[in-house]
């Protein structure tokens, strides 16, 4: 055995693996701030597109930065013919989510001046913000028999969103409560996507490659998907008198309840604070407060039994729902919002270059004597 210079803090808990200015989580105050900004008067005031330029640009955009901006996020949206064609010669029943980490890796073979990596790396920040919905609903439509895509540039991004994968304009209110998503997903510091990659462009790799790590990653149902669980157990439950007994159960057979609990966070998310107003508004609009009511009651059972408080998941699958989006699509929403975050992480990246290169402790045998291929059992 090998002694190892350092003790092994298991899924890196508690490292901190590098300086960065983007975004601080005050776990004990329940606070979220992007650039100095905090999430609740961003949700509060701003739009997706404001936030994105504070996240690129590290400073709240003018009128003319932000009129700039919208003109070109809008422009960025065409797919190129040759990537919807590949688009549409995907099985209908692929995960939504490798299609995106797929169509994001040959997007780069169409775009090669926008893949070298440094700073100019901000049109492919832009590229790549603006286009995901695009790949989303080039899939979506196909495999759904819905029209084909047009790219409207009048639309926000919120509102495009939701017309590229519905083929309809929302209300106001729901452009509005899906503005306020994107918002408060669009960085959460060094969480798992977002240090795959940093981790990519610390190699000096190109900036599609580091998104391209980053969405196999949000993938996983440990980091993005718990709000599709979320709708599962509200279908479980059925009706909120029975929130308490299915509740209670699953918390006796030691099953965790999701969209609870945080790694950081050891009071309310900020986000599910901002999140329950907005389920309970669009539940209204939709004359439908059945899951903003089974959510309230879960709330309850959950923190009286355990003490938890809900995260940025309890909510989010509810406002996409009553809007009609399709569960398997919730975390490509996801990463429709937090490639904003990617990105500048990417770029920050690039501007304080260091290889992220971290050691294992060795637990293996050493000096084992080679043994020849025809003397092995
Ligand atoms: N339901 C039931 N019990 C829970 C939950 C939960 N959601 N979360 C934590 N606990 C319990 C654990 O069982 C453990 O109890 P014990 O000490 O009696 O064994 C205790 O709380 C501490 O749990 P840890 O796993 O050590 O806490 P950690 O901070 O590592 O976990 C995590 C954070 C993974 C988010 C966890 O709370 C969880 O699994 N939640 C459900 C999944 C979820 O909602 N994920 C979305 C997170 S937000 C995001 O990624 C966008």
């Amino acid at each position: 055995m090998v002694d190892p210079p350092v003790g092994v803090q298991r899924g890196l808990e508690d490292v901190i693996a590098l300086e960065s200015r983007i975004c601080f989580i005050d776990g004990k105050q329940g606070r979220l701030i992007y650039e100095g900004h905090d999430i609740r008067d961003l949700a509060k005031s701003s739009t997706f597109e404001e936030v994105a330029y504070l996240l690129w640009y590290g400073r709240l955009p003018t009128t003319a930065q932000l009129a700039g901006l919208k003109e070109r996020l809008a422009l960025l949206r065409e797919l190129p013919p040759a990537l919807a064609t590949r688009i549409d010669s995907m099985p209908a029943t692929a995960n939504p989510m490798d299609v995106l980490r797929t169509a994001v890796s040959e997007l780069a073979l169409f775009e090669p001046e926008e893949t070298r990596p440094g700073p100019s790396s901000i049109g492919g920040a832009q590229r790549l913000t603006a286009v995901l919905p695009s790949i989303l609903g080039q899939f979506h439509r196909r495999r759904s028999g819905m029209p084909r895509l047009v790219t409207r540039p009048h639309l926000s991004a919120a509102a495009y969103l939701v017309y590229a994968l519905l083929d309809r304009e929302p209300t106001e209110l729901e452009a509005h409560a899906l503005d306020v998503a994107l918002i408060i997903h669009a960085d959460h510091e060094l969480n798992a996507s977002t240090f795959a990659a940093r981790v990519t462009a610390s190699t000096l790799s190109d900036l599609y490659s580091a998104v391209t790590s980053a969405v196999g990653t949000l993938k996983g149902p440990l980091h993005g998907g718990a709000n599709e669980r979320v709708m599962e157990l509200l279908e479980e439950i059925g009706t909120p008198d029975r929130a308490e007994e299915v509740v209670k159960a699953k918390l006796a057979r030691h099953e965790r309840i999701m969209g609870f609990g945080h790694r950081v966070y050891k009071v309310e998310d900020p986000r599910a604070t901002i999140l329950r107003e907005w389920s309970r508004r669009v539940g209204e609009a939709k004359g439908n407060l059945r899951y903003y009511e089974l959510l309230r009651k879960v709330e309850e059972v959950v923190h009286r039994e355990k003490g938890l408080y809900p995260n940025v998941d309890l909510y989010s699958g509810s406002v996409y729902s009553l809007m009609g989006i399709p569960h398997d699509l919730f975390t490509p929403v996801f990463a429709a919002s937090r490639v904003a975050g990617w990105t500048a992480h990417v770029l920050e990246e690039y501007q304080d270059l260091r290889l992220i290169r971290p050691m294992a402790k060795y637990v293996g045998p050493i000096d084992l004597p080679y043994v020849p291929i025809g003397e092995r059992r």
